[in-house]
């Protein structure tokens, strides 16, 4: 059930982190890749890693939120795969924008809706036909956040936007139930990538404390998500639809209880000096 073979998958953002991850499993699971990704560096090495695994896959250097782009994007998809099964809309980022909400520029909203919610709008559109050709079996996933089913602090436009996902995949799957695609997304809690790196943000001497924040006792890995977006791609999911999997070991069911480092839990922060530098 898990065989992606004869499928077509795009991915947006493919060139690190979890795009990249959810490409290279798609791939190893048999499907045909076309990535698209912004930077030609990350490009050619995900170029690499696909061509090593094999299956006739590209990579586009593209702006997502550019439509012109992505119309050439999509038209390049069906002129050279003739079909699309899966779309995933896995480009995102809150751009280093740490601020309160009333320090936010008007280029800080453009900017944070044009990555993380207008490039999905402009990338499914085009998608839709080739997909609805293609036939029922289809499955659209987008890449939003944990924030967007909490608050974070500083963070509120990033949040909105991403917030903005979970409307976007519950209205779409009403739209695309009858054609036999389904629409879901992804919300991960912090994942070691390009873009995010708690590895780098947690103190030495806090390296042990890991475990205790987190109830499953780690950070994601990009293959967390991978394995959400197989699930959402397959067979296995063909009743699942509108929703979206929270990939964050607990976290969310957490609320703000950790564990100390003896192993009680507590509400009470532990650490002043570490973590994400909002
Ligand atoms: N890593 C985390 O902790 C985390 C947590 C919650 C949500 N997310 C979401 O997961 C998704 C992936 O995050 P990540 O941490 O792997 O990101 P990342 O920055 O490590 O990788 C994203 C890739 O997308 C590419 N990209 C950026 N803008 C693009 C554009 N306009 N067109 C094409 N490619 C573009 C980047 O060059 C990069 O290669 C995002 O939607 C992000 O918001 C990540």
């Amino acid at each position: 059930m898990i065989d992606l073979k004869g499928k077509i998958a795009l991915v947006t953002g493919a060139g690190a982190g979890i795009g990249r991850a959810i490409a290279e499993t798609f791939a190893r699971l048999g499907a045909r890749v076309v990535a698209a990704e912004i930077d030609p560096a990350r490009a050619g090495d995900l170029r690499a890693a696909l061509d090593a695994i094999g299956g006739g896959h590209s990579v586009v250097v593209a702006d997502v939120r550019d439509g012109a782009q992505v119309r050439v994007l999509l038209a390049g998809v069906e002129k050279q795969c003739g079909r699309l099964d899966i779309l995933v809309n896995n480009v995102g980022d809150f751009l280093g924008i740490a601020k309160p909400f009333d320090q936010c520029t008007d280029e800080d909203f453009d900017n944070l809706y044009a990555v993380n919610l207008r490039h999905i709008f402009l990338v499914t559109r085009e998608a839709i036909p080739l997909m609805k050709k293609t036939g029922p079996g289809g499955s659209i996933i987008s890449v939003s956040t944990i924030e967007a089913f909490r608050g974070i602090p500083n963070g509120t436009v990033y949040s909105a936007f991403k917030a903005g996902i979970t409307g976007f995949t519950r209205s779409l799957a009403l739209e695309l139930g009858p054609h036999g695609l389904r629409v879901n997304a992804i919300a991960p809690e912090t994942t070691e990538t390009a873009q995010v790196s708690p590895e780098k943000w947690i103190l030495p001497q806090y390296k042990d404390l890991v475990s205790k924040w987190i109830p499953v006792g780690r950070f994601g890995e990009p293959a967390d998500c991978a394995g959400a977006a197989v699930f959402l791609a397959s067979e296995l999911s063909a009743w699942v639809s509108g929703t979206t999997i929270h990939v964050d070991g607990g976290a969310l069911a957490a609320g703000g209880w950790y564990r100390t480092r003896d192993g009680r839990w507590t509400n009470v922060p532990v650490v002043e000096d570490s973590g994400l530098p909002f």
